[in-house]
């Protein structure tokens, strides 16, 4: 089997987080959520993967990921030159699939699962097409599949964003599939949003008697469009870190619950963190700080005088005004605080390179 990561999109939802860079790098528990769909992929024994890449700074992604050694895959990358739907950045991928059956991963979805036992079960059924679905309370928002009444295993009819939807079992961001779907994509017309749907191809491979069946999602699965998904996946990770007892033995600060921190990271005696939490290497973590819970920090990071809970801290930044208290933020890289005070609980969205000046 083959894997494939959707790495393009137009990322609207995360501006600014999205101004400099794909949303699929932007980093869940100090990992670039897309890591986590190849490191599944590979988990299951897939080696060689596409990564459809966008218009949106895609020299960052090959950066990040070269040639896969470092990761322990194969990668090839493919380029979707506008973001024209799901089922077009999967069209592009024909040649590299070959007569392989295949996975796609959305590359901003993260699923606490292994793929193991749904691949297991895709590559040895004679199958055309497997979908994974997972109830979930706004319905509207995804792609949402009915069940047929009479045979439960059978999928009645797959709809994109329903308006008013009467079933609640949404569509995920990982589809096993065969070389079957790419003469059904030739066949799709654009929605009304101007893209070629993945909900419509499915739709499509059904009308046309192929074979095609779901399983159902056990344990959480996070779409992350939107940054209060991002926090929300930063927490779910986080939820299942352990704890770096190494530096608990080493260092004299207040420390409850599970964290985690990076070589070469000072804590100073007096600040606290509340597990679970992340801290990247190289960090300064100065007076006056208190971390947590669900909190991750990246490398080279110098904070002062503040009070995070519920956020992400990207690499490179600072923060070192008089007192700052943030709650539910996201600072993206190379970002900067200083001088007076938020005092009040804030929540934060800054993109790249911001510089706040209090
Ligand atoms: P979406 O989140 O549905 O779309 P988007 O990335 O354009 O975001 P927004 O609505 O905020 O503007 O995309 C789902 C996934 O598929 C995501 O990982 C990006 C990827 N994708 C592509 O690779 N190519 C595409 O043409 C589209 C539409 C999405």
């Amino acid at each position: 089997m083959k894997g494939i990561i959707l790495h393009g999109g137009h990322g609207t939802r995360l501006l600014p987080l999205t101004h400099t860079g794909p949303k699929q790098l932007l980093p869940i528990a100090n990992k670039p959520m897309s890591q986590y769909a190849l490191e599944d992929l590979r988990n299951v024994g897939i080696h060689d993967i596409a990564i459809v890449i966008g218009d949106i700074y895609p020299e960052k992604v090959k950066e990040y990921y070269s040639d896969g050694k470092q990761f322990g895959v194969n990668i090839t990358y493919i380029y979707q030159e506008k973001p024209k739907g799901i089922s077009h950045a999967i069209r592009l991928c024909k040649e590299f699939v070959g007569d392989d059956k295949f996975i796609v991963y959305l590359g901003d979805n993260v699923l606490r699962k292994s793929l193991t036992d749904y691949t297991k079960k895709f590559s040895s059924s004679g199958l055309d097409a497997m979908i994974l679905l997972c109830e979930v309370d706004n319905p509207s928002k995804f792609g949402v599949a009915y069940i047929d009444k009479e045979d439960s295993m059978k999928i009645k009819s797959i709809i994109e964003k329903p308006k008013n939807p009467t079933s609640n079992l949404a569509v995920i961001g990982v589809y096993f599939l065969t070389p079957k779907i790419f003469d059904i994509i030739d066949d799709l017309k654009p929605s009304s949003r101007g893209e070629l749907e993945i909900t419509d191809a499915l739709q499509l491979l059904m009308d046309k008697g192929n074979k095609i069946t779901y399983d159902t999602v056990t344990g959480w699965w996070k779409d992350t469009g939107t940054p209060e998904d991002i926090i929300h996946a930063n927490r779910l990770v986080l939820d299942s870190i352990g704890t770096d007892e190494q530096f608990l033995a080493e260092k004299d600060v207040s420390i409850k619950g599970n964290i985690i921190i990076g070589n070469n990271t000072d804590v100073s005696h007096g600040s606290s963190i509340i597990g679970p939490a992340i801290i990247g290497k190289n960090c300064k973590i100065g007076r006056n700080v208190r971390l947590g819970p669900y909190v991750s920090i990246g490398d080279n990071c110098t904070l002062e005088n503040c009070n995070i809970e519920n956020s992400i801290i990207m690499q490179n930044c600072k923060i070192d005004a008089k007192e700052v208290n943030l709650s539910s933020s996201i600072i993206s890289h190379n970002s900067q605080i200083d001088g007076g005070t938020i005092s009040k609980k804030s929540q934060l969205l800054l993109g790249e390179r911001t510089h706040l000046k209090l």
